[in-house]
């Protein structure tokens, strides 16, 4: 009789610890498949901790912002664009946007809060007569995709891709310049701390011109100003013009006739993540971003959309390209980017 109770007690047992360990199983496997996948992108990215404690606490936000991005993901109609894992993910959203990003907004620069009107020199041209769609890329006014890395001189990069294209189109030849000539020298803004487009160009034109990347290359952190690297300078320029403000349309003309600098609030989750598709994602209008606006286009079905070039390398979005929503309803544009919009003249 005892006998016989021990052994239905052992199969109670026995029962009981197999429906325990089947409904454990899965959140323990998911929690080591994400551990798992962890360690790869760690490897993928070069990624290193300094302890433990700093790996699980980098866990923890990779984590969420997996969960995250594949939620987003997963939504049925309506979203035109992806997100991706990319060398973004264990960083919070905050710490993304303060690393990433840096343009100073018109507040935090007073002497720029007034700017002055200058001329548009492409008010006159007929919307009519635009073409459809420009890609500055196919007539080789684009240099390769850049990476700031974590310096906010988003602003250098912006400037230096719209006065790449001029050149380009002005005289034929297609000349990567420096960014790290405005980080180090360029005292109307702050560096790896930030700047705006136009001062930088001020800058430029006050001081005789940009030399090539190869002469002052890019070093993704502030410098002292070497100004024998400066020379010889590969372009000067005469000066720059705002876009109207708030005009898509204008923006347009102006796309049209060569890559323009634009500010953008691209320090957003979805920005963050985006990864290919037409970006109708979540921002507002409190810029906080630099890209360069190289052209524009219409899908097949008719979504019409800008193209940017960003300065976060070739592993976000479209191998570092935007495609963002054009002729939005709200007249600054999506995420802003119809405000603050300039380029230079040669
Ligand atoms: C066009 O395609 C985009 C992106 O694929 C989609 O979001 C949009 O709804 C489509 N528009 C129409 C009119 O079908
Ligand atoms: C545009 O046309 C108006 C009227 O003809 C003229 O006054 C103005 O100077 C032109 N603007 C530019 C930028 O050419």
């Amino acid at each position: 009789m005892a006998f016989k109770l021990m052994q239905v007690c052992f199969l109670v047992s026995l029962i009981l610890s197999i429906c325990f360990s089947i409904a454990l199983s899965r959140p323990l496997d998911n929690e080591l498949i994400m551990q798992k996948r962890h360690i790869e992108w760690m490897t993928k990215h070069g990624r290193v901790y300094a302890d433990m404690k700093e790996k699980n606490n980098r866990y923890a936000v990779f984590k969420s912002n997996v969960e995250r991005i594949e939620l987003l993901n997963s939504m049925p109609a309506g979203r035109t664009f992806k997100l991706a894992v990319n060398q973004f993910a264990d960083l919070t959203n905050d710490e993304f946007r303060s690393m990433y990003t840096g343009y100073k907004g018109v507040s935090t620069l007073p002497s720029l809060g007034q700017t002055k009107t200058r001329a548009f020199r492409y008010q006159n041209v007929s919307s009519g007569s635009l073409p459809i769609s420009v890609d500055w890329r196919t007539k080789g006014a684009v240099t390769p995709i850049k990476d700031q890395r974590s310096c906010g001189c988003c602003w250098a990069f912006s400037a230096v891709a719209a006065i790449e294209g001029a050149a380009q189109i002005k005289k034929g030849k297609l000349i990567s310049l420096s960014e790290q000539q405005l980080v180090d020298c360029d005292t109307n803004d702050f560096g790896c701390d930030g700047g705006l487009m136009d001062t930088a160009f001020e800058h430029i034109k006050a001081t005789g011109g940009l030399t090539t990347e190869s002469n002052y290359p890019y070093k993704g952190e502030d410098g002292t100003c070497n100004s024998k690297k400066t020379n010889p300078k590969a372009t000067s320029i005469t000066g720059y013009e705002d876009v109207p403000a708030n005009d898509e349309n204008a923006l347009m003309k102006a796309v049209a006739h060569q890559p323009v600098s634009v500010g953008i609030e691209g320090g957003g989750f979805d920005f963050q993540f985006y990864s290919s598709g037409v970006f109708t994602g979540e921002c507002t209008t409190y810029l906080d971003h630099a890209v360069t606006a190289i052209g524009y286009g219409e899908s097949t079905n008719g979504s019409k959309y800008w193209i940017i070039k960003n300065s976060w390398g070739t592993k976000w979005g479209e191998s570092g390209y935007m495609r963002i929503q054009k002729d939005v309803k709200a007249k600054e544009g999506l995420c802003g980017l119809a405000m603050k919009a300039s380029y230079p003249t040669l």
